[in-house]
Formats: structure tokens, sequence, C-alpha cells
């Protein structure tokens, strides 16, 4: 297993349902890189809150990097079970918290070099806005970095049905360079509890982000 990825990756959260994905992602990407930046968006923020946990955190960074590295979270493998399938390895990432108003932050800049972004959950809000190039907060300004930098974007929109105006709007983002990856869980590989389902998709952008992980094992005939 390979974890030497000399530039940073950056982990936009925005406000979806579904931030399982975001927080089983992390939780892999701790083992298989040595820098990440996480933006999460203030919606991303109350819908973590409203569907998981139920605290109030206010902006205490350290209390939220604690809270998604290490708290039990509903539908998410903990640190320790991820952890054991990576043994070995040693848990090295440096990550970094930025607040969406910080835009004064290096990820808001081309001259930032990163390997690209993961957008998980990304919401129809966010896919809009950078559709059309507005980047009015940190994860928008990063992703549209990715974007123009040609530098690998993955967006995960949660939400379904899809309106013309969302179809619309992915294709015009993977016409610009971006890797659509719906969170669509799939069942073949025979989930037993919803932690699986979830890490069904954390695995599919690891795939993306050419790392060698341990999340849920590919289909094998
Ligand atoms: C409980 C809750 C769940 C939501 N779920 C979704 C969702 O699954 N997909 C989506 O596109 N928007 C969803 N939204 C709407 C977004 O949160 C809203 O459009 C917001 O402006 C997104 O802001 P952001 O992209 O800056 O985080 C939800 C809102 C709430 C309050």
């Amino acid at each position: 297993l390979s974890t030497v990825n000399q530039k940073p990756w950056i982990l936009g959260i925005s406000g979806a349902s579904g931030q399982q994905y975001a927080v089983s992602l992390l939780r892999h990407l701790l083992f298989l890189l040595d820098d990440l930046v996480l933006v999460i968006s203030e919606d991303a923020k109350k819908i973590i809150m409203d569907e998981c946990a139920h605290k109030d955190l206010g902006s205490d960074k350290d209390g939220w990097i604690h809270f998604l590295v290490n708290d039990s979270y509903p539908g998410v493998y903990s640190l320790t079970q991820i952890g054991e399938r990576y043994r070995g390895q040693t848990k090295k990432c440096r990550l970094t918290l930025v607040w969406n108003h910080e835009m004064f932050s290096s990820v808001a800049s081309g001259s930032f070099r990163t390997s690209g972004m993961v957008v998980v959950p990304a919401s129809l809000a966010t896919l809009g806005k950078l559709a059309q190039g507005i980047t009015d907060n940190v994860l928008l300004r990063a992703s549209e970095v990715c974007l123009k930098e040609n530098r690998s974007l993955i967006l995960v929109p949660r939400e379904t049905p899809l309106s013309l105006s969302a179809l619309e709007n992915l294709l015009q983002l993977k016409k610009a360079g971006a890797q659509i990856l719906p969170a669509m869980p799939a069942f073949y590989h025979r989930p037993q509890v919803v932690e699986d389902i979830v890490e069904f998709i954390s695995g599919k952008i690891c795939n993306l982000m050419d790392l060698n992980h341990r999340a849920l094992a590919a289909w094998e005939p």
C-alpha cells in the first residue's frame, strides 16, 4: 500500500443529506493521504447536527475535527474499525479545517497546488452556482480553481429526483472537466449494514482519486 501523495487534497462538504458519505471518506483519507484540507459549508454544519448529533459545536475548529474524526456517527464505521484495515500504516495525515467564509485561505488560490478536490455530498445549490461560475465562498472558489487549473474535481450530488436544471448543471460541470459520481449505492457487494452501503461510495471516490484504499472490496465474479 502506498500513501505517498505529496500534494494535498481538498474535501468540501456542502449542505445535502448524506453527511455520512463525507465522514466515511474523511476517515479513510486519514490513512491514505499526507495532507487534507477540509472545507465545510454553514448548511452542511447544520445538517450534520440535524441528522446525526444534535450538538452545538459552534465554530470551534478543534471540536469539529474531533467530532468528525472520532465521534460515534450513525452509518459510519469508527476510526478504529477503519484503521484495522490499514494495519501497518500510521495515521499521519495533516488535517486542516477551513470555514466557508474564510476566503483569505490558501485553497482559494490557484498557486496553492493540490491534487484536486472532492465535494461530498454536493448540494444542488453548490452545483448550480459552480456551473455558473459563481464562487462566493471557499468551497466554490476551491472547486473553480480545480476546473481552471485542470485538476481533479469529483462531485458527489445527493438529490432525487433530479430537475432539468440539475441535470443541465451536471452536464455543464462534466463538460468543464469535473467527474460526476452520484451518491448511488449499489447492492452487488451484499451490504450487511448501513455502514457498508455508505462505504461503497467512499470506495468509488477513492478509486477516482487513484488511491490504494481498503474501503469495501471491488466486485469479483
Ligand atoms: C435537512 C436538509 C436536507 C437537505 N438535503 C439536501 C439534499 O439532499 N440535496 C440538496 O441538493 N439540497 C439539500 N438541502 C438544501 C441545501 O441545504 C440548501 O440548498 C443550501 O442552500 C445548500 O447550501 P451549501 O451548498 O452552501 O451547503 C437540504 C436542506 C436541509 C435543511
